[in-house]
C-alpha cells in the first residue's frame, strides 16, 4: 500500500526554444523528488508538458511556413529525447494544444464566468506582443529613442485602445490572498520570494485580462468563441489536465486523489504568476491551493544569468556527452543550493565531478570490489559470529542508522545540496575506513580472518546503502552498482528505510568489478566545440 499519492509539477516549458540548461535543471530537480518519493513509498504524479498557444508560437510558425500546430508538433521531439537522455520519469506530459486542455480550460473558465467572476470590458492601455501582457502607463520604461518599451522584455510597446477583454477578478483576491499567505507559511517557498509576493500583493491588484481577440492561436473562451484564452490563463490549467481533471472516462477519481498537489516547482521568474494568479484563480474556482510554489534559483555564467541570447548557453547534450548524465544531474542538485542562484562553469563541474564521484563514490566502489575479489572470490562474505561487529565497532554502520531521518528530511525540503552531503558523509567514512583498517595487513593472517570478513562486510553493505540513497541522482550508477552486487532492480525499491536496514545486502552474492564508474577527467582536455 503507497504511503499515499505524492504529486508536482515542472512549468510547462515555452516551445520557441528547445530545452537548455535551465529548463532542464528544473526538470531534473522535479525528477529527483519523483525517483526519491516512489522509494520512499509514494504513489507520484510528476506533471510537465509544453505551452503552446499564443502569437509569438503564431508567428513563428508563420516564419517557418508552417501552421502553429505544424510547429508546435515539431519541436516536441527535441523535449522527448531531452528528457529521456536525461533520465526524466514524469508521469504525464501535457501539451496546451491537446484537446484535453482544451476540455479543462472550457470548465474552468466556464465555471468561473458561471459563478461572475469575469466580465468584458474595453481595455485602454499597452500592450507587448512578445510578452502578450497588458501594462498600465505607469508600468513602462521609456529607451533611448523616448519610446514607451515593456518593463519585462524592453520592446517597444502598442497603444491598446478599446480592445475587448474579459477580466478574472483578480483585485477581489487581495485581502483572501493576504490572509491565505500568513495563514500558509509555507506556500512560497524560499522565504525570498515570499516577502517579494507579500509586498507586491499589499501594493493592490489589478484585474487580469484573460483573453484575447486579436489572434486565434488559443482555446476559445466557451461563452464568447471570438476571444482565445491568454496564454498563462491557459498554461497553469495544464497542472490539473496532467492529473487528469475533468476526465472521469479513463481517468476517474485521479484527480480527487492528487489534488491539491505538494509542489509547483518553478524559476523565479515566473513566482508571481504561480503565487498571486494562480491561487487566486483555484480560490475562485473553490478548489484547495496547492502546498508549496518553490521559486529556484538563476544559473548564471560568469555572473550573469546563462541565456541562449547573451551566447552563453551550452546544451545538456554537450555537458552529458563528457560527463554522462548522472554526473551532470549530481553537478546541478547538489553544487547550486536549490532555491538560491548558481555560478556553474566546467572547471567547477569538473573539479566536483573528480572529487566526489570519481575520488570518493567511484574509487570506493572500484577498491573495494577489487578487494572482494582478492580476498573473497568476487563474494559478499558473511559476519563471522566471532568478530565484532556492532554500531559501536563499526563507525559505517552508526552512520547509516541515522541516515534516512536525515536525508528524508532534507529530500521532502527539496534541500538537494545536504540531501547528497548526507551520503558523502558515508562514502567519505568508508574511504577513511579503508585506510584505517587496512583490509591488505588483515589479509596477512589467519587470526585476522574474521576481521577482514567483517570489515570487506561492512564496505560493500555501505556501498549498498549509498547507491539507495544516490539512486534519485544518480540513477544509472545506482541501478549498476546494485547489478554488481547481484541484488535486484534498484528501481522496484518502494520502502527506502527498510530497504537500509544495516545487514540485509546477502552473504555470497558474486560482486563484479566492472568498469571505472565515474573515469577522472583532465579539466585541459575538456572542449565545448
Ligand atoms: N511557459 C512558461 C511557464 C508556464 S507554467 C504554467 C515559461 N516557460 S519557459 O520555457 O520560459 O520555462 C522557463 C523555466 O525555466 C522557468 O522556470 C525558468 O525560471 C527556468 N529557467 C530559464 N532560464 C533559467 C536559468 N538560466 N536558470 C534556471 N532556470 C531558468 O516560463
Amino acid at each position: 500500500m503507497p504511503k499515499g499519492t505524492y504529486s508536482f509539477t515542472t512549468p510547462i516549458y515555452y516551445v520557441n526554444a528547445a530545452p537548455h540548461l535551465g529548463t532542464a535543471y528544473t526538470t531534473i530537480a522535479a525528477d529527483a523528488v519523483a525517483r526519491y518519493q516512489r522509494m520512499n513509498g509514494y504513489d507520484v504524479a510528476f506533471v510537465t508538458g509544453l505551452d503552446e498557444h499564443g502569437q509569438k508560437v503564431a508567428e513563428t510558425a508563420e516564419a517557418h511556413g508552417m501552421t502553429p500546430q505544424e510547429w508546435c508538433d515539431s519541436m516536441v521531439p527535441a523535449f522527448e529525447q531531452a528528457w529521456d537522455m536525461l533520465g526524466i520519469t514524469h508521469t504525464d506530459f501535457v501539451r496546451t494544444s491537446s484537446e484535453r486542455q482544451t476540455k479543462t480550460v472550457q470548465k474552468f473558465w466556464g465555471d468561473l464566468y458561471d459563478k461572475g467572476y469575469l466580465y468584458k470590458s474595453a481595455y485602454e492601455g499597452w500592450y507587448c506582443v512578445h510578452e502578450e501582457t497588458y501594462y498600465a502607463e505607469s508600468d513602462l520604461e521609456k529607451n533611448d529613442d523616448g519610446e514607451f518599451v515593456c518593463p519585462d522584455c524592453k520592446r517597444p510597446v502598442r497603444r491598446a485602445s478599446g480592445e475587448e477583454n474579459w477580466f478574472f477578478k483578480l483585485s477581489d483576491f487581495q485581502e483572501p490572498l493576504l490572509k491565505f499567505y500568513e495563514e500558509n507559511p509555507q506556500f512560497i517557498r524560499p522565504e525570498t520570494r515570499r516577502n517579494e509576493i507579500v509586498t507586491f500583493v499589499q501594493g493592490g491588484l489589478q484585474d487580469l485580462s484573460i483573453s484575447r481577440s486579436t489572434f486565434d492561436w488559443g482555446i476559445p473562451l466557451p461563452f464568447d468563441e471570438g476571444h482565445v484564452c491568454y496564454v498563462w490563463a491557459d498554461a497553469l490549467l495544464a497542472y490539473l489536465t496532467g492529473i487528469g481533471y475533468g476526465n472521469e472516462t479513463d481517468r476517474a477519481g485521479e484527480f480527487d486523489a492528487r489534488w491539491p498537489m505538494q509542489y509547483h516547482f518553478v524559476g523565479k521568474d515566473i513566482t508571481r504568476f504561480h503565487c498571486v494568479i494562480w491561487p487566486a484563480m483555484l480560490m475562485a474556482a473553490g478548489l484547495p491551493i496547492t502546498h508549496t510554489v518553490f521559486g529556484h534559483g538563476f544559473l548564471m555564467v560568469g555572473g550573469e544569468k546563462m541565456s541562449k541570447s547573451k551566447g552563453n548557453g551550452i546544451k545538456p547534450a554537450d555537458l552529458v556527452g563528457i560527463y554522462g548524465v548522472d554526473a551532470y544531474r549530481y553537478y546541478f542538485l547538489s553544487d547550486v543550493r536549490f532555491g538560491a542562484d548558481g555560478n556553474i562553469s566546467i572547471e567547477r563541474m569538473t573539479q566536483v565531478y573528480n572529487a566526489d564521484l570519481a575520488n570518493t563514490w567511484g574509487n570506493l566502489c572500484s577498491r573495494v570490489f577489487n578487494m572482494t575479489k582478492k580476498y573473497f572470490a568476487s563474494a559478499v562474505p558473511a559476519v563471522p559470529e566471532s568478530a565484532a561487529n556492532t554500531v559501536a565497532a563499526n563507525p559505517l554502520q552508526e552512520i547509516a542508522a541515522g541516515m534516512y531521518a536525515e536525508y528524508d528530511a532534507c529530500m521532502s525540503n527539496v534541500n538537494f545540496t545536504d540531501a547528497v552531503a548526507a551520503v558523502q558523509k558515508l562514502a567519505g567514512r568508508a574511504n577513511l575506513y579503508v585506510e584505517e583498517m587496512a583490509p591488505w595487513n588483515l589479509a596477512k593472517s589467519e587470526e585476522t580472518a574474521d576481521q577482514l570478513a567483517a570489515v570487506m562486510y561492512n564496505l560493500l553493505e555501505a556501498i549498498r546503502i549509498i547507491a539507495l540513497y544516490m539512486a534519485p541522482f544518480m540513477p544509472t550508477t545506482s541501478a549498476e552498482v546494485f547489478k554488481r552486487l547481484s541484488l535486484g532492480d534498484i528501481t522496484a525499491v518502494t520502502d527506502i528505510e527498510a530497504a537500509s536496514a544495516w545487514g540485509t545486502l546477502p552473504a555470497g552474492n558474486a560482486v563484479a568489478i566492472g568498469d571505472p564508474l565515474f573515469p577522472r577527467l583532465d579539466v585541459d582536455a575538456i572542449s565545448l566545440d
